[in-house]
């Protein structure tokens, strides 16, 4: 009989998750926080107190290596890896009961939360693994004709692109895509440069939030207005903006909306949310078949088969993680991370930046290079010498090294960074 009713509560505990009041969250992170709270508000604290109790909820801060190559993917606070833990010991114990029944309820509250952060209604919410997927939904799912148009940029992320392309070859759409030399520090030229591709033809116009190569922020909201004037629709990509930027989806104005959730949020890896608007949802067939294609039910978008709900439920933690800091604090502090490396790194003598260093057009990631090394060159010389991980972006007319801090960054992490860059640039 006891046994009988500790298992029922434990399936009760399990299916409220990170929702209900025992959450990881609340155990591991909540009283710290609201002291680090206190110490922000007080006259005794500074800043750096704050993200000190930040830096030390993420394992990742006490890494052999500097991570700063978050733009990647991102790693997840303590929170996230526990619950992730736990759900996946509870599903080994017999995951088609654990897992599909139980967890199962969680879902829906889940699916709740993240509409929350997103400012958008649930019903328009699908839960899947990646922008990819959620992406790649809506570019195959669209009902686009032989000679319909759409435009993107060469600097799009590449899994879009070839998703666009497979359209072209398969159905004759039209993609055009436009080339910036970024950064660009004007919306109106961006905007331009969108409605100038525009003829009579253009159904779509696929924008990146942020431009994952070089950071630019792209003037979404703009370009949706400026679309819609044109009745053309607009999906965003927004891998890099949700939980970094502090904004709500219908903000931007855009009729699509796709992201990871395993970068700035700090969601478990293999996690990503798409949103369309409620009534372009008939209109957009599943990826993988649902018994009911053309529904407006959100859900026949995730007919994915058989996935990691422990995965999928973790996710909860990173939304209690995300609301404890606050989205406006969030983007403030990363950006000034940004700024505080990138606006001393431009003054050593043949390091450069490729990335704008104000808030409107640039938040988290920036390019670096040095004069006299290629890229990879720099990314290698960063790693073997100052175990400094970041990533080369060698593509089309972008050609520098990708630095991207994120919350659990300290200072002491960007002026290891610049020591590197001031060390490695005499050398050449
Ligand atoms: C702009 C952009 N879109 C989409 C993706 C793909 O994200 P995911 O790996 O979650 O599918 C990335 C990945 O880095 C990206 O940078």
């Amino acid at each position: 009989m006891n046994n009988r009713r500790s298992f029922f509560k434990k399936s009760a505990a399990i299916s409220l998750g990170a929702f209900g009041a025992h959450s990881l969250f609340n155990t591991l992170h909540a009283k710290e926080f609201k002291m680090a709270e206190s110490l922000l508000n007080g006259e005794d604290g500074s800043p750096e107190d704050y993200w000190s109790v930040i830096q030390e909820a993420y394992t990742a801060s006490k890494s052999d290596i500097l991570i700063l190559n978050n733009g990647g993917v991102s790693p997840s606070p303590t929170a996230v890896q526990v619950a992730l833990e736990r759900y996946n010991l509870t599903a080994a114990q017999g995951p088609s009961y654990y897992m599909w029944r139980i967890m199962d309820k969680g879902r829906e509250p889940l699916r709740q939360r993240l509409a929350g952060l997103a400012g958008v209604d649930a019903d328009e919410v699908a839960i899947n693994r990646n922008a990819t997927e959620a992406l790649n939904t809506v570019i195959f799912g669209m009902p686009l004709q032989k000679g319909d148009e759409v435009i993107g940029t060469t600097l799009d992320y590449p899994n879009m692109m070839h998703a666009w392309n497979q359209r072209k070859l398969r159905d004759g759409i039209v993609y055009k895509q436009l080339v910036f030399d970024f950064p660009i520090e004007n919306d109106d030229t961006i905007v331009k440069a969108y409605e100038q591709a525009i003829t009579p033809k253009t159904k779509v116009i696929h924008i990146t939030h942020i431009i994952n190569w070089v950071g630019q922020i792209m003037p979404v909201r703009k370009i949706s207005q400026m679309a819609h004037k044109h009745g053309i629709e607009v999906i965003v990509d927004g891998a890099h903006s949700f939980g970094l930027l502090d904004f709500k989806i219908p903000d931007l104005e855009c009729d699509y909306f796709g992201t990871s959730l395993h970068k700035f949020l700090s969601a478990p890896l293999g996690t990503g949310m798409m949103w369309i608007k409620k009534d372009k949802i008939a209109k957009i067939f599943p990826l993988s078949g649902s018994e009911h294609p053309q529904s407006t039910d959100i859900r026949k978008f995730e007919t994915l088969g058989t996935r990691s709900f422990c995965i999928e439920q973790a996710i909860g933690e990173a939304i209690n993680f995300q609301e404890a800091i606050g989205s406006k604090r969030k983007e403030e502090r990363v950006h000034f991370l940004k700024h505080y490396w990138g606006s001393q790194a431009i003054k050593i003598p043949g390091v450069r930046l490729h990335t704008s260093l104000k808030p409107e057009y640039s938040c988290a990631i920036a390019g670096v290079t040095v004069d006299g090394l290629t890229p990879q060159e720099l990314d290698r010389a960063l790693f073997k010498d100052f175990k400094i991980h970041t990533t080369a972006m060698v593509y089309k007319n972008v050609s520098c090294v990708r630095v991207t801090p994120h919350v659990y960054t300290s200072l002491a992490d960007l002026d290891h960074l610049l020591e590197a860059l001031d060390s490695i640039a005499r050398k050449v």
